[in-house]
């Protein structure tokens, strides 16, 4: 077998993430790099192949330089390759902006939970449960019902009980769903906070106030914007969140409870524009800033 690829070209920035899925985040950190003098290449997650040659064994394709930085975004579809081609980036000198492990646990809504709860964070209880069986499903009262890896709101549902609950198989691949969890209604807001941590700073926060008959607070689903002041309690809380998840950068989700705030969602691959508008901070570019200072060779 003969490979067809060039293995020559050399990239200082991969970015790894699906342009078509959210362009403006994707044009926003394309030219907060490129205004650092940064050269960067996009990735389409789907386009990584991993070749294993017989003799010399494997390699990514394409080909990374090995000062590389390497930032991802949204690659669901493709976790299984991804997982493999980011384990092999991370043996070399490659320098991989959120561990890619670290960002498939936070991305897992239970997992991160119960690390945050760990590590003394406020979270709400949460019930992890397979869409196969809900037989001795223990919430009483109103409950949130949600896909463990989702975004944007999608199949996140109040209900009063889930006898009648189907798994709604067709609003997102299996990926996002691989099981369900279940909290209760969190406080009697309606809106929540997004906050967005770049090297252990809160850099902005916002709150998302639901419009119209909607109840959630997803930008995606019509929220209101509005600044808030990122150095207080709720900014160190997110901090907090991120560094005991391992991230360099994260957006975290913050919901008022009766006992205080709680964090619901740590995201590495969290929207950022939204905040932006609202507050007037460059996040893409405190995104970029990071990677120059994690010694990406700039021209
Ligand atoms: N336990 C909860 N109590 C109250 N509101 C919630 C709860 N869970 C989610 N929500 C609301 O639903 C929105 C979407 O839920 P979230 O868990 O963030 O899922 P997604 O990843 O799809 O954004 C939140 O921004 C919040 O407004
Ligand atoms: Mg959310």
């Amino acid at each position: 077998m003969r490979l067809l690829c060039d293995y020559s070209e050399e990239v200082q920035c991969v970015l790894v993430a699906e342009k078509k899925v959210e362009p403006l985040a994707v044009e926003a950190l394309l030219a907060s790099l490129q205004h650092r003098g940064i050269e960067t290449s996009v990735l389409n997650p789907s386009d990584v192949k991993v070749f294993l040659d017989a003799e010399t064994g494997a390699s990514v394709i394409p080909d990374v330089s090995p000062n590389a930085v390497v930032l991802h975004r949204n690659v669901m579809a493709d976790i299984e390759l991804l997982k493999i081609a980011f384990g092999m980036w991370r043996q070399t000198s490659t320098k991989i902006l959120n561990d890619f492990e670290s960002s498939l646990n936070a991305r897992n809504k239970f997992v991160a939970a119960i690390n945050l709860q760990m590590a003394g964070i406020p979270v709400s209880s949460t019930l992890a449960f397979s869409a196969q069986s809900i037989l001795n499903f223990p919430l009483q009262g109103e409950f949130v019902i949600k896909p463990v890896r989702g975004a944007r709101g999608v199949g996140v549902e109040k209900r009063e009980t889930i006898n009648d609950w189907v798994e709604p198989v067709e609003i997102m691949p299996n990926s996002y769903r691989p099981f369900w969890v279940a909290q209760p209604v969190v406080g009697a807001n309606t809106y929540d906070r997004r906050a967005f941590v770049v090297d252990g700073v809160c850099v902005a926060l916002m709150r998302r106030e639901p419009s119209g008959d909607e109840w959630r607070a997803n930008v995606a689903l019509g929220a209101d914007c509005v600044a808030e002041d990122p150095n207080g309690v709720l900014g160190k809380l997110a901090e907090q969140a991120v560094g005991t998840l391992k991230l360099d950068f994260a957006s975290v989700d913050i919901l008022d409870s009766d006992n205080g705030p709680v964090i619901n969602e740590v995201d590495p691959w969290g929207g950022f524009t939204a905040l932006s508008k609202a507050t007037g901070v460059d996040v893409a570019g405190k995104i970029a800033d990071l990677v120059e200072r994690r010694g990406l060779a700039s021209h």
